[in-house]
């Protein structure tokens, strides 16, 4: 072995021992005659000295050494002389006094600095990943990764789940995100998909008695990217049989409080974790992902504003879904015009018309009865009783000092436009405790939307979740004639305003499941063509079964405190789905593409640097 000790393992109790040490230079001064050498490998760094005096050429080497080299070294660890301990480094107690330096490997200045923590542009640390992932944040979170993984690992091995593996070259379905496609060179014309989740594998693997499964899977969507959407990303993917959804999230529940104990121990997480279902959580903050650190909920002033005369508030209540709502920004009376636009525009780009607003703008322990007029700062001031401002304000539950943000349209834009506001003002007001992981199960999610019936082979309805999904028992009976008020037995864990993970109690019943499809728009002849194995399994003997995947990017996201997925999954695509280092994707030979049956429509062109 070239190393007898680990960098970051010395302390005192090493003190007289000789070590043999590798790894690479993290940081080189000379001092007075003395080299001091910062040796890093992955447990961390330890100072070594190189003394002319005592190692002539062990110095002369030394005084060669760059950053990032990768050396060798023999010596002693001595304790330090005192005072110049370095209590910020784990091995600050002692230096190696080193008898011997060797060079392993020499290396180019690198692109960036490893030994410091500044900003690098992304792509630049995309490109030479492998220099990225030896900077201290990149390399915990790689550890970070692999214990939550081992967590996750043991916790569902002592609850009795098996690791089953499924295919990644699998059927093309039409359900969900555009599919990653390989084309087959056996059979001309036929083309594997790569899976977008083990779904159907895993309800076939509760056919086949498993009982009890997982998998760390790998699953690949060709979708927008954003800060938490990549095109290839790994998910916890489970299924259990003979449950209900108390099960599952109890499940789900205990692994994630345990999860966040041992990965992220100084995070507050309160629990048990609230369950709402979908209607609630819109109904409170206006989206199915709320941010639970703070309150700030939604109220419903239709009833108080219908009567009040001033038309932008009260014509949208004459129209189907129309309705006006608003919340509250403590102490925010003050605010200026032009803070009050950004609040306009945010509720704009969800697709209101406008942001009513309006001021209190009287000393904090004015009574909302004792309000007057002077007191309102409001485009519609003029327009309102101050009684109505004060119902307004006492139903909102507004102090004097507040500010009531008030938007009126159609319920989903106001749901949209308020629950922007909400996230913009938790975050501007400090309301949310970075150092707290609200999780949340949402229950009862509808069973479909509105499809997209215009786009190719368009359809009146789609999967809220997925066509597995089964319908919550009471609404299967408003399936023929009014599917689009049913709910589903379908449910998420959220974090922080997070989506984190997502599952359903499946349907088990053939028939049922045979009807569902139909209503999603698939012809006899397409529900065999596309989902005939599925169907022909649900003949044998299915057990109810029901389960969950929750993303693992997102998760150690969430506990490694990062802003984005790339940060914890080690070799990342760009947000147009390249990957800098490899150049992926890229053009193939030409034979490849006769091998395969292919030809290209337009040649390859370059790629475009949009990242
Ligand atoms: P769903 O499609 O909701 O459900 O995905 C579950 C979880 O996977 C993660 N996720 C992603 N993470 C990173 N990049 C992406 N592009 C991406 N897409 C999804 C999220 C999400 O909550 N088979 C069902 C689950 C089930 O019903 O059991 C499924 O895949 O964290």
């Amino acid at each position: 072995m070239l190393k007898s000790h680990n960098c970051g393992e010395l302390t005192a109790a090493h003190a007289g021992q000789d070590v043999r040490l590798a790894g690479w230079v993290h940081r080189r001064r000379d001092h007075g005659g003395l080299i001091f050498l910062d040796i890093r490998d992955r447990s961390g760094l330890v100072q070594a000295v190189v003394d002319p005096s005592a190692a002539e050429a062990a110095y002369r080497t030394a005084d060669t050494l760059r950053a990032e080299w990768v050396v060798a070294l023999t010596g002693e660890v001595r304790a330090r002389p005192a005072g110049t301990e370095n209590p910020r480094l784990a091995t600050g107690d002692i230096e190696v006094h080193a008898t011997d330096v060797d060079v392993l490997n020499p290396s180019k200045t690198p692109p960036f600095y490893i030994n410091e923590d500044s900003e690098v542009d992304e792509p630049l640390r995309l490109r030479y990943r492998y220099l990225d992932l030896r900077r201290e944040r990149m390399a915990a979170n790689l550890a970070l990764r692999h214990r939550v993984v081992k967590y996750i690992r043991d916790f569902l091995d002592a609850r009795g789940f098996l690791e089953v593996e499924t295919p990644m070259l699998m059927k093309s379905t039409p359900e969900g995100a555009r599919d990653y496609l390989v084309p087959s060179r056996v059979h001309p014309g036929y083309f594997y998909a790569l899976p977008q989740s083990p779904q159907q594998l895993k309800q076939l693997l509760m056919v086949a008695g498993v009982e009890r499964y997982f998998q760390i899977a790998r699953c690949f969507r060709d979708e927008d990217l954003r800060a938490d959407r990549q095109p290839e990303f790994t998910q916890l993917d489970l299924e259990m049989s003979f449950v209900d959804e108390r099960d599952v999230l109890d499940l789900m529940e205990s692994l994630y409080t345990g999860l966040a104990g041992a990965a992220a121990p100084s995070k507050r997480v309160p629990a048990p974790f609230p369950r709402m279902t979908y209607a609630e959580a819109m109904r409170r903050f206006g989206t199915d992902k709320p941010d639970l650190r703070f309150g700030m909920e939604i109220t419903d002033i239709s009833a108080i504003v219908r009567d009040t005369g001033v038309a932008v508030l009260t014509s949208v209540l004459t129209e189907p879904g129309g309705a006006v709502r608003g919340i509250v920004a403590p102490g925010c009376a003050g605010y200026s015009r032009r803070e009050l636009e950004a609040l306009t525009d945010i509720a704009r780009t969800q697709g209101a018309r406008g942001l009513a607003t309006i001021g209190l703008d009287a000393e904090p322990d004015t009574p909302i009865g004792a309000l007057r007029q002077e007191h309102v700062r409001s485009a519609l001031a003029r327009h309102l009783e101050i009684e109505a401002v004060q119902e307004i304000a006492r139903t909102m539950g507004a102090s004097a000092g507040d500010l009531l943000l008030i938007v009126a349209a159609h319920e989903d834009i106001v749901n949209a436009g308020l629950s922007a506001l909400r996230a913009e003002l938790g975050h501007r007001l400090a309301l949310a405790d970075p150092d707290e992981l609200a999780f949340a199960f949402i229950t009862e999610f509808p069973l479909f939307e509105a499809g997209d019936a215009e786009g190719e082979g368009g359809r009146a309805l789609t999967s809220v979740h997925h066509p597995f999904t089964a319908p919550v028992p009471e609404d299967v009976g408003l399936l023929e004639e009014s599917p689009d008020s049913a709910r589903s037995r379908a449910y998420d864990l959220v974090v922080n305003g997070l989506e984190l993970g997502s599952g359903s109690i499946r349907i088990h019943d053939r028939a049922l499941q045979d009807r569902i499809f139909a209503l999603l728009g698939h012809s006899p002849e397409q529900i065999q063509e596309r989902f005939g194995h599925m169907l022909e399994a649900f003949d044998y003997g299915v057990p109810p079964h029901g389960g969950f995947a929750p993303g693992i990017d997102r998760t150690v996201m969430v506990l490694a405190g990062e802003p984005n997925i790339r940060e914890v999954i080690p070799f990342p695509k760009t947000q147009s789905a390249q990957d800098l280092m490899m150049s992926a994707p890229s053009p193939v030979d030409a034979q490849q593409l006769r091998d395969l049956h292919l030809q290209l429509r337009d040649p390859a062109r370059s790629i475009p640097n949009t990242d």
